[in-house]
């Protein structure tokens, strides 16, 4: 008995204490929430100098990279800083043998030679605003959620369209706190963005997938690109009469370097997290769609990797894929991990149980609050397995660059018209060229022999695509053999038979396509995908969205001196922490910063991700690092913070208590991969590459000292 008040008490107040370094804030809240907090801890600056509206302020520097990461202006000229690897994939499209700028590094020393990248852009925030009172308007606590989600729709429609002025200016409104708040975004997208400068991958990418998501690190991972617009700086397609746009606001970079404990805040645009996930949420994904996911990938990399090791063609045209599994393969193992030493289910269930005495000792607390957890432990059960079937379905064969590339013709049945069709066709030859560039035969049926192996013996009979019944019926159970006939069959699978059917393409053409084994294969697997699976799984989610947003108002009257921060939702947030070493297992000590010796030390021209260029040896030897040394003559590369962050942060902007550049965020330690779920201030440290060592590569190692001139630099 005594016990059981004991993990009570101390469980209040560990959850009621505002646990230092968690959090990903809204920059909109800071004065309400935040900013003393901060200040506090050493920030110099005021919430106007972060955010702002009626001055140009540290938002007005920091963009969306891409679809997936941050990037932050450098230069009054429209640089922009990112990692290699939110880069990476343009690189990889600007390389071939002749320019393996993967290996070889790019770097523009004019205007001219800088690469235009088709389809890549950066956003700027422009303005935000609570807007809930708005979006819930004319609701009430008996809708049902379908009727609940009509009006929230018809509102934010509504909404969107007061906004939107007809401008270049995009308008998005998100949930936040499982939908109890909503914020709006008004979005400026600039569509002429080239690419500047990368290391060679031997730096921006030193220690590969090895060292991915691991400390101590010795990863350059950055890219240098430029924002262009038009005459009047506003966004514009490309052309080649663009001129560099002129930020509101650059960043200004500071040589100061770092010491353990001074404080720093990343500003950027996590993902998602999921923080306030019930106990059998974290099961499903500890015990159910973590191991799956991880084995799937694992066949995936092991046979890419076959093949890239024993061609360089291969491994140029797979390096970008094979990157992209690579990554949340590893993450998931270290989650995994870092949850079970966490004790992660324990915590979450020690706190339902104390929300529920809780709900129980009131009587209205009871009715709006008592079943709550009961009916979460229902609706899981349910759902975990459909979520399993479409990780499968997503994973191994809808991930599949074949599948993928035969959903292109998912619109080709529509033509009537042959002059239309043929107008389309070019597009058509557009994708398949850079398809087939990144594309070799051998590996991909590999790859999908495997898939199709672990699908078929992993995954009901009713979610089975038509197309595998051929499998037994015609092939007596040989995989190999129906693989081998359907590669055969399909015009889609070499780019010689691709080319001989769009030649002249005509009406005949779309029936081809039609009857292509893998044009009936996607179709097939988007019907199983929709009808079978997301029919049901939207549902079940929609309910647990319910259940969420009550939860956590509970747990907010609940725990009423902690603050909450919302679940990361890719908008713009700003994280702060301190510069932290940390012990990753008992009797182990990290420290918190690497050094180029460290680099010298993995030095091993056997291993590609280990290979360190001769220049960078040459300046190791003679030290020249110029300006750029720390107060003992060593050249820093990394450092660890507590910043809470996610993917998504890739690119973020580190800054220090003046608000100046000291890095750029671009990973998290395996220890603390968990922190997408649960936080822990001992465990989890943000990587940052500390500035110095980008400029120090800019200019002694690629010597673009014409990009060192842009910048604004703070002795
Ligand atoms: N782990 C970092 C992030 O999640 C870096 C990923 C770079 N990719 C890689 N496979 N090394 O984005
Ligand atoms: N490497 C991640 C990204 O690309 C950052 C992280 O997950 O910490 O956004």
């Amino acid at each position: 008995m005594k016990i059981k008040i004991f993990t009570i008490v101390s469980l209040l107040i560990i959850n009621s204490a505002v646990r230092a370094d968690e959090g990903m804030w809204i920059p909109l809240l800071l004065k309400k929430y935040t900013i003393e907090d901060m200040q506090k801890k050493g920030f110099k600056l005021t919430a106007e100098d972060i955010y702002s509206v009626n001055q140009a302020c540290l938002k007005d520097a920091i963009v969306i990279f891409g679809r997936g990461c941050t990037g932050e202006l450098i230069s009054d000229q429209g640089l922009i800083l990112t990692n290699h690897h939110c880069g990476y994939g343009r690189i990889q499209a600007h390389s071939s043998l002749e320019h393996d700028y993967l290996t070889d590094g790019f770097w523009a020393m004019s205007r001219d030679e800088e690469l235009a990248n088709p389809g890549l852009s950066v956003t700027f925030l422009v303005r935000m605003e609570d807007v809930t009172k708005d979006v819930l308007d004319g609701i009430t606590e008996k809708d049902d959620e379908a009727v609940r989600e009509r009006k929230i729709g018809e509102n934010i429609t509504k909404i969107q369209n007061e906004n939107s002025d007809g401008s270049n200016y995009r308008v998005s409104i998100k949930p936040f706190y499982y939908g109890n708040e909503y914020y709006m975004f008004i979005y400026e997208e600039y569509r002429d963005v080239r690419l500047v400068g990368a290391p060679p991958s031997s730096i921006g990418k030193f220690g590969g997938d090895t060292d991915n998501w691991m400390w101590p690190r010795h990863t350059g991972d950055f890219s240098i690109f430029r924002i262009y617009a038009n005459k009047e700086n506003k966004p514009a397609d490309y052309s080649k009469d663009n001129v560099p746009y002129k930020p509101k606001k650059h960043l200004s970079i500071s040589m100061k370097g770092i010491n353990k404990g001074d404080f720093t805040m990343v500003f950027g645009y996590p993902g998602s997290t999921e923080q306030y996930l019930t106990s059998h949420g974290v099961k499903m994904i500890m015990d159910d769609s973590n191991p799956h996911k991880i084995n799937i990938r694992a066949k995936l990399l092991e046979i890419m990797k076959t093949d890239m090791d024993a061609s360089d063609k291969v491994r140029i045209q797979y390096s970008s894929k094979y990157a992209g599994i690579a990554n949340y393969w590893k993450k998931w193992i270290g989650e995994n991990k870092g949850l079970k030493k966490l004790n992660a289910i324990r915590k979450k269930e020690q706190l339902e149980m104390e929300f529920q005495k809780w709900a129980e000792a009131d009587r209205k607390r009871n009715e709006k609050y008592g079943r709550l957890l009961t009916d979460f432990g229902k609706i899981y059960k349910e759902l975990t397995p459909y979520s399993l079937t479409l990780d499968y379905l997503s994973e191994a064969l809808l991930s599949l660059d074949m599948v993928r590339f035969a959903g292109n013709f998912r619109e080709i049945e529509s033509f009537t018209d042959k002059e239309a069709f043929i107008k389309q066709s070019e597009q058509y030859k557009a994708q398949a060229a850079g398809f087939f560039k990144d594309f070799n035969t051998p590996t991909c049926k590999k790859l999908f022999t495997s898939m199709v192996r672990i699908y078929r013996d992993s995954v009901d009979a009713e979610f089975q695509p038509g197309l595998f019944s051929q499998i037994d019926a015609k092939f007596k159970g040989n995989i190999d053999a129906f693989v081998s006939d359907i590669f055969e069959k399909s015009n889609l699978t070499t780019e010689e038979k691709f080319n001989m059917l769009f030649e002249k393409p005509s009406l005949k053409t779309i029936s081809v396509i039609k009857n292509d084994p893998f044009y009936i294969l996607y179709n097939d697997l988007v019907s199983i995908y929709r009808n079978k699976l997301m029919l049901k799984i939207d549902m079940l989610n929609s309910r647990l969205d319910k259940l969420y947003r009550l939860y956590v108002t509970g747990l907010k009257e609940m725990q009423t001196e902690k603050i909450f921060y919302p679940d990361a939702n890719f908008t713009m947030r700003i994280a702060y922490g301190k510069v932290d070493d940390y012990f990753p297992t008992d009797g182990v000590f990290y420290e918190h910063f690497t050094t180029l010796e460290g680099i010298m030390e993995k030095d091993n021209p056997l291993i590609y991700d280990y290979d360190v260029p001769d220049k960078l040896r040459e300046l190791y030897k003679s030290k020249d690092y110029g300006r750029y040394a720390d107060k003992e003559g060593k050249m820093r590369v990394c450092f660890t913070a507590s910043n809470h962050t996610t993917g998504g942060n890739s690119g973020s902007p580190v800054l220090n208590a003046n608000g100046e550049l000291i890095g750029v965020n671009f990973d998290r330690n395996w220890e603390g991969t968990m922190s997408d779920i649960m936080y822990n201030p001992d465990q989890c440290r943000n990587i940052t590459l500390d500035i110095r060592y980008v400029l120090f590569i800019v200019d002694k190692f690629a010597g673009a000292t014409h990009l060192i001139n842009e910048m604004t630099i703070i002795e």
